[in-house]
């Protein structure tokens, strides 16, 4: 069956901002991050690096999915599900949970492409959503005010 483009997203967040957050927020950590990011987080010398990647990872998809914003995580979806797994070779994937999976399945949405970046000082990703179903195309000068 075909795949068409969903969504795209991209975000950046700074590494050094993003230290100071987690220094001043320690328990938003269990709020952000599953149990498996904590590990694979804690487990690197560049510790902050992989936490600010995988929460710019999380946004990148929120602003991909057209239908749900920021403001919904914070009642309705947790950040913890949308989560960054790594294989063997150490390439990421996102894993949907919960809720918020069973939402956009229900949007014909069945697969996110991730890639990470990250340094000392800042932290990339870019997610493209991809389904099954076709969306209805934007045309040009359609613009949301
Ligand atoms: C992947 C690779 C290019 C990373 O480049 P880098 O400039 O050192 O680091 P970046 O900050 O740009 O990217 C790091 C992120 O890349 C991702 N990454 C790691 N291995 C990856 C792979 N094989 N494919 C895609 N993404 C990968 C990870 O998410 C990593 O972040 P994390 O460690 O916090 O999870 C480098 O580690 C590499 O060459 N690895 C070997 C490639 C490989 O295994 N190829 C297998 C095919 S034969």
């Amino acid at each position: 069956m075909r795949r068409h483009i969903r969504g795209i997203g991209i975000d950046v967040v700074d590494v050094k901002r993003f230290a100071r957050f987690l220094d001043r927020n320690h328990a938003w950590l269990y709020r952000i991050f599953s149990g498996h990011e904590i590990a694979r987080c804690e487990a690197a010398r560049n510790r902050v690096e992989r936490y600010a990647v995988r929460f710019a990872a999380k946004e990148s998809v929120v602003k991909a999915l057209e239908t749900i914003s920021m403001f919904d995580f914070l009642d309705k979806y947790s950040w913890a599900d949308i989560e960054v797994q790594v294989d063997d070779l150490g390439k990421p994937q996102v894993v949907l949970h919960g809720v918020l999976r069973e939402r956009v399945r229900a949007d014909g949405i069945d697969g996110v492409e991730v890639s990470l970046s990250h340094s000392a000082t800042i932290a990339m990703a870019q997610v493209i959503l991809v389904g099954t179903e076709l969306r209805k195309p934007r045309e040009c000068g359609d613009v949301h005010r």
